[in-house]
């Protein structure tokens, strides 16, 4: 459920009518709501009602400071990759000892800032991995809180591009080496062995894998601890999908009720990392069409928004439902278009063949679903200004990261001198 609703024949966000924010604004912007944001977070969270559970967001999916504010006054830790999520979570307001440091390729100095600000846990994902963050503590006379994140081999179910737990994948420690490894780390100076971790992918749509994984790092939890390691801590990861094209995941509840069931009774705290459930259905992209075009066989209709700003439909074939922000009266009928991006490549398609009420230039429309992976994934390709960002909260609205102007991102670059001589 979001927030996102049509009133008198037009789309407004929670208070706020949207063609207000493209006025006050211009296209195409980011537009994400306070009250869907709050209330994903607490059905989450209270799918572990009475558990020892820390939920983690991961900064990933929407790393804008208002949006993880808003998190953090809820209570939420974070769920970082890069020292940058690290600046930004802490800068939000989310305590160190919520934060978790995940990523398959962590540098010294990453690590050093993670140990200087007092992070909860550090999930490592390989052994040359956990000698450099053996070094970087003893160095600074300080003890790493780690995890290791396992590869548990089950394959999730979902877009090549965003499954990570198969053996195959580059994430985790594999599965056979598993006890080998936490038995040589716990004998290396300035790591303190303290949970298991996994993470098998993105946007799942079925508990099964789920199920299957956390089964296994229950055995393995069991194992480790007869082989002497205090284990206290398991991060379950994120990864519970979202309705994008109607299909309807299983709900945050359900997937707790698994996750308790394979964990009951270990008397570990868990952590979960959600990032697309709590920020994905809170934002829409909103973005005006430009053109209608009648090609020799299809006919398109190109917005301003383009590939750049939303890159999930090219890079996934991720499914985004296009709604026209004047609702369609009953009596309309569909017509069928590709909708495009004026970006010069064939990939900067976000629907073909999708039915939308009839358009025209000037009109405006909104992607639905677009709150996670969308703005932190956007670029400057064909030198378009990034994306703007906009929050609502009631009858109020604020700009949360402004659009650059173009001198803006042409001082970015630099032209060597010697260019200019002679
Ligand atoms: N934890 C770890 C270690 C992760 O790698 C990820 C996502 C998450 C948590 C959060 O997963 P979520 O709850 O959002 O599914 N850009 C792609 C998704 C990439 C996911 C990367 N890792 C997309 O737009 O579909």
């Amino acid at each position: 459920m979001d927030h996102f609703n049509y009133r008198n024949g037009e789309l407004f966000a929670e208070d706020v009518s949207v063609a207000e924010i493209a006025k006050k604004v211009g296209t195409p912007f980011y537009c994400y709501s306070t009250a869907t944001l709050e209330r994903h977070f607490k059905v989450f969270s209270e799918a572990f009602d009475g558990a020892n559970a820390l939920v983690c967001f991961a900064v990933k999916a929407n790393s804008n400071l208002a949006v993880i504010r808003t998190l953090a006054r809820l209570g939420a830790g974070a769920d970082v990759v890069s020292e940058g999520e690290l600046k930004r979570a802490l800068a939000a307001g989310i305590p160190a000892s919520k934060i978790v440091f995940s990523g398959v390729g962590k540098r010294p100095w990453e690590m050093e800032a993670a140990l200087k600000a007092g992070i909860h846990q550090f999930n490592v994902e390989s052994e040359p991995e956990i000698r450099v963050l053996s070094d970087v503590a003893s160095r600074l006379g300080m003890e790493a809180p780690v995890a290791f994140r396992v590869n548990p081999d089950v394959d999730a179910k979902t877009h090549a591009k965003i499954s990570t737990g198969k053996a195959e994948n580059k994430f985790g420690v594999p599965w056979q080496d598993v006890s080998r490894i936490y038995g040589e780390a716990a004998k290396l100076p300035g790591i303190r062995i303290q949970g298991v971790d996994v993470h098998i992918g993105s946007q799942l749509t079925d508990l099964d894998p789920f199920n299957n994984a956390f089964h296994r790092v229950r055995e393995l939890v069991m194992q480790l601890r007869q082989e002497g390691h205090d284990i206290t801590q398991v991060d379950l990861g994120g990864g519970l999908g979202i309705p994008y094209d109607g299909t309807i995941p299983p709900s945050p509840l359900s997937y707790g009720a698994v996750a308790l069931e394979a964990m009951g009774n270990l008397g570990v705290q868990l952590i979960f990392e959600p990032g697309r459930l709590i920020v994905g259905n809170a934002g829409i992209l909103v973005s005006e069409v430009i053109y209608v075009k009648q090609g020799a066989e299809r006919k398109f209709v190109i917005l301003d928004a383009a590939m750049n700003d939303l890159i999930r439909p090219a890079m996934y074939d991720g499914y985004h439902h296009i709604d026209t922000i004047i609702a369609p009266t009953g009596d309309v009928e569909l017509e069928e278009a590709d909708v495009v991006g004026p970006v010069c490549e064939t990939g900067d398609t976000f629907a073909k063949g999708r039915k939308l009420p009839p358009v025209a230039a000037g009109d405006l429309v909104a992607f639905r679903s677009a709150g996670a992976y969308g703005a932190v994934m956007a670029s400057t390709y064909n030198t378009r200004p990034l994306v703007p960002e906009v929050l609502v909260k009631g009858d109020q609205f604020e700009v949360i990261r402004a659009r650059p102007s173009l001198d803006e991102l042409l001082q970015l670059d630099n032209v060597p001198a010697w260019l200019d001589n002679d």
